[in-house]
């Protein structure tokens, strides 16, 4: 018998692992959500719960996929029997209706490759800016040839496998993106204008924080680490049972928290340079940066630039998203690789059709008040994750306990004097925190 793929070096699976967290939900997601809640103080109750919980929960789920080397509903079958794979099968359905919007905003992406190079958005006047982007994602069919090519993109390299696939690409493009973002930064915080965006970011106004803002960063928190729908525990099972899971998870989590950051410097001080309104939404990334680039020389350049590199961050964090499905079907059901990429591919871009549909001719069809769009954000961000990540800390801190602290140690290789702390985050801190923010959601 063949033994399970392995990613081909320790740098790889890091890489692999930042290229899934790395992606839009920092670059697009993380810059809008700042400035709905808030700024400043946003920003610190957002690292407070990835560095407070988040890395701890990282640590579970790629150890749970590590010591399984399965893929999460295996995992789970394996490690905990009973109900617990159920948590694996929420992952799966969780990985569909996140792909649906996904591949739509990085259709977008690839969409403003093209709007830099022919130069239609080539000017710093934000009212031009939005009407594009609004007249854009909200016509029927564009965007979904956009996704759809995204989605071909994904496809092939699904079908590369891991070493070759996943792990090649992210290994170059990832500190590429690093750099120009920032460029970027430098370029955002020296126009005229910024320093009250620097205000509203980096200063916090803790009387603009609500219940609302610690749901929001809660959400925001697990969709940025991938967390919650067993994409850590799939990487994590494609890692040989010598690596450090402690410190690659931190590595992973900090590259994350780096770009998001970053990336509100990038964003949110160009926001107020243009006179832009800090929480005008999910545009708020596409309408700002090509007014950056028309500030700067060779904007078209770095402008095309960026949106192949944004794009590929999107890519590397799709086939995340995509690769727990897929390795249930393979592990579980016997499924030819090949058959199960293209079918969970179909299936997640039929349903990214009323995804984009929705922010156009089907805007008036509403959900609990929320067009399809968001009531899929909503639905997995705000339950999906948290209630994922609840399970895994529960899991591991609770039925796992002690042998989960032998199997982070490597079975004794590895010195970890820390791993009390981290057991106690995992029964203690992680479902009380997450359980709040996760009641709070459901009595509204
Ligand atoms: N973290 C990615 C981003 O920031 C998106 C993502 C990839 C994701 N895999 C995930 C989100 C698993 C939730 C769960 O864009």
């Amino acid at each position: 018998m063949q033994g399970r793929e392995n990613w081909g070096s320790r740098f790889g699976f890091i890489m692999a692992a930042a290229g899934s967290a790395v992606g839009l939900g920092n670059i697009w997601r993380f810059p809008y959500t700042t400035g709905e809640n808030g700024g400043g103080a946003f920003l610190l109750i957002y690292l407070a719960i990835i560095f407070g919980f988040g890395l701890a929960v990282v640590m579970a789920e790629m150890l749970i996929g590590r010591t399984a080397q399965k893929n999460p509903v295996g995992a789970f079958k394996q490690l905990g029997g009973k109900a617990w794979p159920l948590v694996g099968y929420m992952g799966v359905l969780t990985g569909f209706i996140i792909t649906s919007f996904y591949v739509v905003v990085a259709g977008w992406c690839l969409a403003y490759v093209g709007f830099m190079a022919t130069g239609s958005v080539a000017t710093a006047d934000p009212d031009v800016l939005g009407g594009t982007f609004t007249d854009f994602i909200s016509s029927t069919t564009s965007p979904l040839v956009y996704a759809l090519a995204f989605m071909g993109i994904v496809v092939a390299v699904l079908l590369g496998g891991i070493a070759s696939g996943i792990e090649r690409a992210n290994k170059i493009l990832m500190p590429a993106l690093f750099v120009l973002l920032l460029l970027l930064v430098a370029r955002s915080v020296t126009l005229d204008g910024a320093a009250e965006g620097l205000r509203f970011y980096l200063v916090p106004d803790w009387s603009k924080v609500t219940l609302e803002t610690f749901r929001e960063a809660v959400a925001q928190a697990f969709f940025s680490i991938s967390l919650g729908m067993g994409t850590m525990i799939t990487y994590g099972s494609y890692l040989s049972l010598k690596e450090n899971i402690p410190t690659s998870a931190a590595t992973v989590v900090l590259l994350d928290s780096s770009v998001a950051i970053l990336a509100g410097l990038m964003i949110i001080p160009a926001v107020f340079a243009a006179g832009l309104n800090p929480s005008a939404g999910p545009g708020l990334t596409f309408i700002t940066l090509p007014a950056v680039f028309a500030s700067m020389p060779a904007g078209t350049f770095f402008g095309v630039l960026f949106f192949v590199l944004l794009s590929i961050a999107a890519l590397t964090s799709a086939v995340s998203i995509l690769e727990p499905m897929i390795s249930y079907f393979v592990d579980e059901h016997g499924t030819a690789r090949r058959k199960a990429v293209l079918l969970i591919c179909g299936l997640c871009f039929a349903l990214g059709i009323p995804a984009s549909l929705s922010l156009g001719v089907l805007g008036d069809f509403k959900l609990f008040g929320l067009n399809w769009f968001d009531l899929m954000d909503k639905l997995a961000t705000s339950f999906m994750l948290p209630m994922g990540g609840l399970c895994v800390a529960i899991f591991t801190g609770w039925f796992w306990g002690p042998q989960a602290v032998a199997a982070l140690s490597n079975n004794g290789a590895l010195t970890q004097r820390w791993a009390p702390a981290w057991l106690f985050i995992v029964r203690f801190v992680a479902p009380l925190g997450i359980g709040w923010i996760l009641v709070s959601n459901l009595i509204g």
